[in-house]
């Protein structure tokens, strides 16, 4: 989601001044112990170094790409960069042809979504390995409304002004969720499959099941839906998963931003509200009182999980999974523990907000298929909460233990998962610097989370620069390594490291770190999505949002205008090393036309393909850009990648990489 102060605020409540205070005095007293220097400090680890000794080789052994930003996507030297498919191109058969300047619901419905995020790649036949041919799920999260709607005229009459917002709703419904589209290499190339029966398109009006300890509570329940079982489709799709069994794993993050109307103070709602920044001033009650919280205030507890949908069935119902608890869902990737239990990693991408897992009570049957989709649905679900000592522990958000009970207004497991947050405040879990993906490593068992930036650690009384969160002003955020205890992803302690602090090394006080062999194309700023190899190689995709201008520009203020200045560059990939004594080496791969962020990214199992996904492209701050006239619409976007046609605007598009002459990516 684009990356701006107002998408990822926390509302200044909690933690109280008296937590706060407590901490602050736990963290002096473990300061003064001086067991703070190895832990949050190191990049390189004492075993790290020792395994330094025996320099190793870099895996990577692509060319680096040089840093920068201009209308085109860019890759390594060596590799092709090809768009599979583009926001508007046909997913449903009877999708008509592209025709942006008069885009309507109907259409939308049939074709490819907006803002492509997530990527998922299932291998068929279902169960197989195959690199070659296999289903995409593809998340829809949100949309650009500049540049991907005609300007309207601003001197319209009302009604005509009330139609227009009404249908721009519309169209915006069916242009979020997801796609599942088959797709096949053949001649080297990935095509998408024409007229596959498992082509599907997930909006938000889908209808969906509510499954899991919050189904059929109270506040679950609305006039549609006075089971509290059943809702129509899913908002705000950003990072996600694929399930060891074959499914795919949406997670719900802004969901918020689409509700209006208001609660009144009184309301028994309001603290619940209030923790989730709810409602936002959204625009889609011109197309369903649903949206307008003053006539459904439950429709929002109904949003903010995750979803799973079973890509080999179009026609199955999408099912959310309470037990996986409400927030600002990230990610959702998976992994078995040692005896078979399923562990799903999972981020509250908000200012402050914490890191969570699920454990589910029983095992994954390989023989059981799309039905051990029941593992999501009986669980616990964990929060992190961390020392400064390189510890951490995960705390069980259990309805009647540890404070969360009647006392503190819980009558349920149903309301201590609609509630997480509230539950984790509690549970005096770590606030962090805003998580988003978070990905385990199945080849070394070790644990990712991006920590993409939070400009506001120790203001407006909130919680101050820790172990695990070492800035106070963190712009360029951090990459935080969890080690589970024994091995094992079902255990409740690990340890900790932070693998990189980024942003610019050369840049004076805003403390980035990496390993000194970085080159000055190899450092990043906001990591956002990642995704392992199957080497259990570490790749990166930021998401600097509005400040990759005014980061950038700050590095060099002696830049002569007019210049592109040095040290800027888009988003984009970065392989990063995790061993030995080039662990913290970022390495630049591939990068973005101007204004977009990168997502996916996604391997196929044979390492030979890299699925990426151009998230808006010239949305954000082209305006700021020196080489640019801005601002960026519909009629004079940042850019008109990938078709660089007249008339034709910007259009996400998931792009497939492979390495000329095949191979696999990155060795
Ligand atoms: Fe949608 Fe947290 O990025
Ligand atoms: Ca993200
Ligand atoms: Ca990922
Ligand atoms: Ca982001």
């Amino acid at each position: 989601m684009r990356d701006d102060d107002e998408y990822c605020d926390r509302p200044f409540a909690s933690p109280t001044f008296a937590e706060i205070v407590d901490r602050r005095l736990s963290r002096r007293a473990v300061l003064k112990g001086g067991l703070v220097a190895t832990a949050a400090l190191a990049t390189v680890s004492p075993m790290a170094l020792m395994a330094a000794e025996k320099a190793q080789q870099a895996p990577f052994s692509f060319k680096e790409i040089e840093r920068g930003v201009d209308e085109t996507h860019h890759v390594a030297d060596g590799y092709d960069a090809d768009v599979l498919i583009r926001w508007g191109d046909p997913v449903l058969p009877g999708a008509p042809a592209f025709d942006p300047s008069n885009q309507s619901a109907e259409a939308q419905a049939k074709q490819f979504g907006y803002n492509n995020d997530f990527v998922g790649y299932v291998p068929l036949p279902q169960g197989s390995k195959n690199g070659e041919h296999g289903l995409l799920c593809v998340n829809h999260e949100y949309v650009s409304a500049e540049v991907m709607f005609p300007t309207q005229p601003e001197d319209a009459s009302d009604a005509a002004k009330a139609a227009w917002k009404k249908k721009r709703a519309e169209i915006e419904i069916k242009a979020h969720g997801g796609s599942v589209i088959e797709i096949r290499k053949e001649g080297g190339a990935w095509k998408v499959v024409e007229g596959s029966k498992y082509a599907r398109r997930v909006t938000s009006d889908t209808p969906m099941t509510i499954a899991g300890p919050a189904a059929g509570h109270d506040w679950m329940k609305t006039k549609a839906d006075p089971t509290g079982t059943k809702v129509l489709g899913t908002i705000n799709n950003c990072a996600g998963g694929i399930t060891p069994w074959g499914t795919y794993l949406m997670a719900e993050e802004n969901y918020n931003k689409y509700f209006s109307g208001s609660l009144a103070d009184d309301d028994p709602r309001a603290v619940a509200y209030f923790r989730y920044s709810m409602p936002s001033g959204g625009t889609w009650a011109a197309a369903g009182d649903r949206f307008d919280v003053g006539k459904e205030p439950n429709e929002p507890f109904r949003f903010g999980w995750v979803v799973e949908v079973n890509p080999f069935d179009p026609h199955s119902t999408p099912v959310k999974h309470t037990a996986l608890g409400r927030f600002s869902h990230e990610g959702a990737e998976s992994i078995l523990g040692k005896d078979g239990r399923v562990v799903v990693y999972m981020g509250d991408d908000t200012r402050f907000e914490y890191l969570y897992k699920y454990v589910s009570d029983g095992r994954y049957d390989p023989k059981k298929g799309v039905a051990n989709s029941a593992l999501l649905d009986k669980g616990t679900l964990y929060v992190a909460k961390f020392s400064d000592d390189g510890t951490m522990t995960w705390l069980p958000l259990l309805h009647g233990k540890a404070r969360l009970d009647a006392s503190n207004d819980f009558d349920s497991q149903a309301r201590v998962l609609i509630e997480a947050r509230r539950a984790a405040d509690l549970l005096g879990a770590t606030p962090m610097d805003r998580p988003e993906d978070v990905e385990p490593n199945p080849v070394t068992g070790k644990v990712y989370a991006m920590l993409t930036n939070n400009s506001q650690r120790g203001q407006n009384g909130m919680a101050q620069a820790d172990g695990v969160n070492p800035r106070g002003e963190n712009t360029a955020g951090h990459i935080v390594e969890m080690t589970p205890d024994g091995g094992d992803h079902t255990a409740t302690t690990a340890r900790w490291e932070i693998l990189v602090r980024c942003g610019d090394p050369k840049r004076d006080g805003i403390g980035a770190v990496w390993n000194p062999a970085t080159s000055e194309n190899g450092w990043f700023s906001a990591p956002d999505n990642c995704a392992v190899d199957p080497d259990g190689n570490l790749w990166i995709a930021t998401d600097q949002g509005d400040n990759w201008t005014s980061n950038s520009l700050k590095t060099d203020p002696d830049q002569p205008k007019g210049e592109i200045p040095k040290g800027i560059s888009a988003d984009g990939i970065w392989a990063l090393e995790t061993q030995g004594n080039r662990r913290g080496t970022g390495k630049m791969f591939y990068r973005v036309p101007i204004g977009a962020e990168m997502c996916g990214p996604r391997f196929t199992p044979d390492g030979q393909t890299l699925f990426v996904a151009v998230q808006h492209p010239g949305d954000d701050s082209c305006d700021k850009w020196p080489l640019f006239k801005g601002p960026s619409t519909f009629e004079n976007p940042g850019t008109r990648w990938p078709d660089f046609k007249e008339g034709m605007p910007p259009r996400p598009s998931v792009v497939v990489i492979t390495k000329k002459g095949g191979g696999r990516i990155g060795a």
